[in-house]
């Protein structure tokens, strides 16, 4: 079987569009929703990224605010510039690049983010709403995942889907939203032994564990979902993912590619989060 390519960059575009006519509603009411981003020191990578996540608010509409800190801010003033944003009533999302330069406690910054306005959704309050089904808003990723799954016509329900990785942002609340929608959930991670066992079984594999070509054809089971959201680089220098795609889009009946899967969909899911955080402030 030759699987069926999952096209994140579409869907993301699709979706984008679907946020743009909704934040034209609200301009058409006088409110402009808006993101501030907060990036601290040079990391060349947060640096791209950031660019990435302010051009695609300002294409759907919204306003975006950079806050450009050196790599010697102190941990204070940092959490100053997220005390006025909390207060920025033109500010409806805010989101902190990481990582953060190692004299600065990030789960310290992360939690002085107004739940309300917490958008990564990396906030304890949020992910624990999350957990929950109270939610506000979904974490970012796994949220973008479910919806590649939600339109390419995945039966998620009964499923066994496992996740091979366990980040806060990633593998940990994947599952929960997969199991939300009544599927069973399998955590494997880079301790877990005879892997293949686990992954062999799986109707919707994700991988999450940031080795290149970690899974190939072996671990997979005919007819399988794959996603794979690893970043990485080849021998090369190209882009890749955890997944071996050659062999694995053989076995797989859907599998994303990198780039062009998970990726564009984490920013969409950034912008669906920050326009509902401005609905509800502008209600
Ligand atoms: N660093 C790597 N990924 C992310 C992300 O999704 N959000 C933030 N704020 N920082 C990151």
């Amino acid at each position: 079987m030759s699987g069926k390519l999952i096209d994140g960059t579409a869907i993301g575009k699709e979706i984008r569009l679907e946020i743009k006519d909704r934040v034209s509603n609200l301009l058409d009411n006088g409110c402009k929703p808006g993101l501030a981003v907060v990036l601290v020191g040079d990391n060349q990578a947060s640096r791209t990224y950031v660019k990435n996540k302010q051009k695609s608010s300002v294409e759907v509409g919204m306003k975006s605010e950079l806050i450009e800190l050196p790599s010697t801010v102190s941990e204070e003033e940092l959490l100053g510039h997220i005390s006025k944003l909390n207060k920025d009533n033109s500010i409806n999302g805010i989101l902190v690049q990481l990582p953060l330069p190692k004299h600065i406690d990030e789960n310290k910054v992360i939690s002085a983010i107004d739940p309300e306005k917490d958008v990564d959704v990396f906030h304890p309050v949020n992910v624990g709403k999350m957990i929950i089904g109270q939610q506000a808003f979904l974490s970012c990723t796994p949220y973008g995942i479910i919806k590649l799954l939600e339109r390419t016509g995945t039966e998620i329900k009964g499923k066994h889907a496992v996740i091979v990785g366990r980040s806060n942002i990633v593998g940990k609340p994947m599952g929960q939203l997969l199991l939300q929608r009544d599927a069973t959930v399998t955590y494997c991670h880079s301790k877990t032994e005879n892997l293949a066992s686990y992954t062999q079984d799986a109707d919707i594999l994700i991988v999450a564990i940031g080795k290149t070509k970690f899974i190939d054809a072996e671990h997979i089971k005919e007819g399988a979902v794959v996603i794979d959201v690893g970043m990485n680089r080849d021998e090369n220098g190209k882009l890749c993912g955890d997944v071996d795609f050659t062999s694995v889009k053989e076995k797989a009946a859907a599998i994303t590619p990198v780039p062009g899967g998970v990726g564009p969909m984490t920013i969409t899911m950034l912008l669906k989060n920050t326009l509902h955080s401005a609905e509800k402030a502008y209600e």
